[in-house]
């Protein structure tokens, strides 16, 4: 059987945000809206249109703002607390994947008697959440379209809550947001959704034909847009194709799992703080062509080569990645992001146990292959 799973209500519409009330209507069970953010996002004042809209329009709004990247336990904790005390009837999630994560997870625990730790895992969280919205203001997780939070549990370890009750009610896509997005966060998150297109494409579990055609939608407008969007930051046509192209590849990933591009980058971000899309974008290519040596991978690879139009084979892919990461200027060894090779081993440690993502991947990796990638990229 297979099967594919989404948020049912997707709004796409540049500036958006300032009609906030009307792509809330009908959904909140009271008049008081939380609004989950960071104060990055909140001094940008990319919400301020979309508060004063929804006093306009009489609710009572909310501001929990204490998120940060990578969102730990207790902020969760704090704001699940601090909405619940609120009595908020509806939860909107504004900025990037730490708050649209963070919005996710707490429109749950406020509405249950549960507490976090209680709802780690695949399928454990079950039971109704408060309403919620998600608006994402960087071009990368996805996390706007997938049933994941990933919550900081201590000192580089990460835990995630996988879920259907956290796929949101309804999403707005707002181009207008990621307008000042600075170069190497639109580069680097740009191609962490690109990883979430290839490894839906070729995860072993899971991939169906929905998925691989939100796959390749994704990469055609991801790999199309992301230099115009680096190098004319204000090019909304392609910040547009930046936001729907993520999304898409939330839609693949949150259906097929990505596999060992995510499972070689968390130790990055774990024990270094490497971002993200960053630690995705460093080991990406040496874990494809690890992969392109397993004959279902190979087939894959060639297929997304071929709808890009690059050619045939993993190598046109792969140089492809390579051109795309040249035109955005972004960081290819460990050296640059101050890892050295005496990390090596400790980071291959940790990996190999990232089995929830490594048991995806279309070529069974060993520690020494591990070893042996990082020393590539040292
Ligand atoms: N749920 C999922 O499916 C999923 C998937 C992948 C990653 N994640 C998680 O998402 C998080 C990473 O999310 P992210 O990469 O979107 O970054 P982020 O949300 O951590 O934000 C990074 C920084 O960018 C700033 N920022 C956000 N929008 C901006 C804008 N428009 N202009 C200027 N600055 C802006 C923020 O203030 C912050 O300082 C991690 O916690 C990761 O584990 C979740
Ligand atoms: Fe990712």
């Amino acid at each position: 059987m297979q099967s594919f799973k989404t948020v049912s209500d997707i709004r796409i519409e540049a500036g958006g945000t300032a009609k906030l009330d009307a792509h809330v209507a009908g959904l909140s069970r009271n008049k008081k809206i939380a609004i989950i953010t960071d104060k990055g996002v909140r001094s940008l004042g990319l919400m301020d249109a979309g508060v004063a809209a929804l006093r306009d329009a009489g609710y009572e709004v909310m501001i929990f703002d204490d998120v940060v990247a990578d969102p730990p336990e207790d902020v969760v904790i704090a704001g699940a607390e601090t909405v619940k005390q609120f009595g908020a009837g509806l939860v909107i999630g504004f900025g990037g994947g730490s708050p649209m994560d963070t919005a996710k997870v707490i429109a749950f625990l406020a509405d249950n008697d549960v507490t976090l730790p209680q709802i780690y895992g695949v399928d454990v969280a079950q039971g109704s959440r408060l309403p919620l919205v998600l608006i994402p203001t960087t071009s990368g997780t996805g996390s706007e379209v997938t049933n994941v939070a990933i919550i900081t549990t201590g000192e580089g370890s990460k835990n995630a809550v996988v879920s259907d009750p956290l796929y949101a009610d309804r999403v707005l896509l707002d181009a207008s947001l990621t307008l000042g997005l600075p170069a190497h966060i639109t580069a680097a998150t740009g191609i962490d959704a690109m990883v979430h297109a290839i490894e839906a494409y070729t995860s072993v579990h899971r991939k169906n034909p929905i998925s691989d055609a939100m796959g390749l939608s994704a990469l055609r407008k991801l790999t199309r847009a992301i230099g115009r969007a680096v190098n004319t930051p204000d090019d909304v046509d392609a910040r547009n194709d930046m936001l729907i192209g993520a999304m898409l590849a939330g839609q693949a990933f949150s259906n097929a799992p990505v596999g060992a591009v995510h499972g070689l980058a968390y130790p990055l971000g774990g024990f270094f703080h490497v971002p993200h899309g960053l630690s995705n974008s460093l080991v990406m290519v040496e874990v494809m062509k690890f992969n392109a040596q397993e004959d279902r991978a190979k087939r894959w690879y060639g297929e997304i080569a071929s709808d890009l139009g690059v050619g045939q084979t993993p190598a046109a892919l792969i140089d492809e990645i390579l051109r795309l990461q040249d035109e955005t200027k972004v960081q290819r060894r460990l050296r640059d992001v101050n890892i050295t090779s005496n990390d090596i081993p400790m980071m291959a440690d940790d990996a190999i146990l990232k089995d929830r993502v490594l048991r995806n991947n279309p070529r069974e990796m060993t520690h020494a292959d591990i070893v042996k990638i990082y020393e590539t990229i040292a």
